[in-house]
């Protein structure tokens, strides 16, 4: 049964209230789409495209229609296929590893860095081999990986690097912002993003003009002029709804991401002396933008449980790592292969984390948190 109060009640996530704060604002584009009849590709994405690539500071950045659209489209243009592997991390949303699939190649594993969560650089270099054509660092809940060591390895090895910036509008790594490192960087606009569509989309973005030329081409069915086919492509192009939409929201990203690490500041400090929890480390390098604020928690699911009784709604990202999954088990993976990243599956909870949420949200989260291990004490043995 759950606690029925008067306190307030904290979701994992609430889109309504941003949406309520840029009504109007949206209302008055999105209406520019309907008169116009621009739906699928067209000028309101053309815009945003162009907006989209200043931000992330890259000369190309290419509208599609997901972001698992947007990986699959670039290891397709840069030739990835049949007998190549792409090395990525097992703790990823599945679609990194899907796309790797859906070109024909094999997805490879390196483990994890247990402060960051992202790729351990160290662990790269041991998972390649002759076939291997590509990385994905993964920049997962909005913090980039380390970049450096990562290109430099690649460039020795001759390999290619994409970013995996699903979770990463507007983090950055000593400066420079998610996407505009390696040959390309790949973007969901899924609608609970830092930066989320009204429905789906994605973008790629690069640097490479040879590479932008081809995507463009790609996500239109290999046609630049119409009905012209000059390679076999794919319709993944971006609606001309979310391009409007998102132009919106661009301009409001900054904000909202200084409010998701304003946010995460205070748990920190609410959180920084609990015993059982163990909160998130930005890096040197990072500005972390908080996509999702992860702590580590002495027995995980007995305090999810006891905190969705009190009307406090956490996530896991993600319970079950790529290499465990049921449809990878044909590549022979098993369990302790990949210690860091299993141990982080069993330990990661999200706490609620959204731009508008309130500091009494925060600190009733924190609260309960710290009210339950002081109960429950046994539990504290990470
Ligand atoms: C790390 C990561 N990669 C890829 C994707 C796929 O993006 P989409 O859901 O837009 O296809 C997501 C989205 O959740 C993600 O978080």
């Amino acid at each position: 049964m759950k606690e029925r109060s008067n306190t307030l009640k904290v979701p994992f996530l609430d889109l309504k209230t941003q949406y309520e704060s840029i009504k109007d604002e949206m209302h008055h584009s999105v209406q520019k789409v309907f008169e116009s009849c621009a739906f699928a590709g067209g000028p309101f994405v053309t815009e945003f495209e162009k907006t989209f690539a200043a931000y992330c500071g890259t000369k190309h950045a290419v509208g599609v229609a997901s972001g698992t659209d947007a990986i699959w489209v670039v290891l397709m243009a840069i030739g990835i296929g049949p007998g190549d592997e792409v090395i990525t991390v097992p703790n990823t949303f599945m679609a990194t590893a899907e796309a790797v699939s859906f070109c024909g190649a094999k997805p490879v594993f390196a483990d994890i860095d247990e402060r960051t969560y992202n790729i351990n650089p160290e662990l790269i270099e041991r998972a390649i081999t002759p076939r291997t054509k590509a990385v994905i660092p993964v920049h997962l809940y909005g913090q980039t990986a380390d970049m450096d060591p990562i290109i430099k390895i690649a460039a020795k090895h001759n390999l290619h690097v994409i970013e995996d910036a699903c979770q990463a509008h507007g983090a950055e790594y000593k400066g420079k912002r998610a996407g505009s490192m390696g040959i390309a960087g790949c973007f969901s606009f899924y609608p609970g993003k830092n930066l989320g569509a009204y429905g789906e989309a994605g973008a790629i973005t690069t640097n490479n003009s040879d590479l932008a030329e081809k995507l463009y081409t790609f996500r239109d069915h290999g046609q630049q002029k119409k009905y012209y086919h000059s390679v076999v492509g794919w319709n993944a192009r971006m609606d001309g709804l979310q391009g409007a939409v998102l132009s919106v929201k661009l301009k409001h990203l900054n904000k909202w991401n200084d409010a998701r690490r304003k946010n995460a500041r205070l748990y920190n400090n609410l959180l920084a002396n609990v015993d059982g929890i163990t909160t998130p480390a930005e890096a040197a390098y990072a500005k972390h933008i908080y996509h999702i604020y992860a702590v580590r928690a002495a027995n995980r699911d007995a305090l999810m449980n006891a905190l969705a009784q009190k009307e406090i709604y956490c996530g896991i990202h993600y319970p079950i790592p790529i290499h465990m999954q049921d449809a990878y088990r044909f590549l022979g993976y098993k369990k302790g292969d990949f210690p860091i990243a299993e141990k982080c599956a069993d330990e990661q909870l999200s706490l609620p984390m959204f731009p508008e949420i309130s500091p009494e949200q925060i600190k009733r989260v924190s609260d309960e948190i710290r009210a339950f291990y002081m109960q429950h004490a046994e539990l504290i043995a990470l």
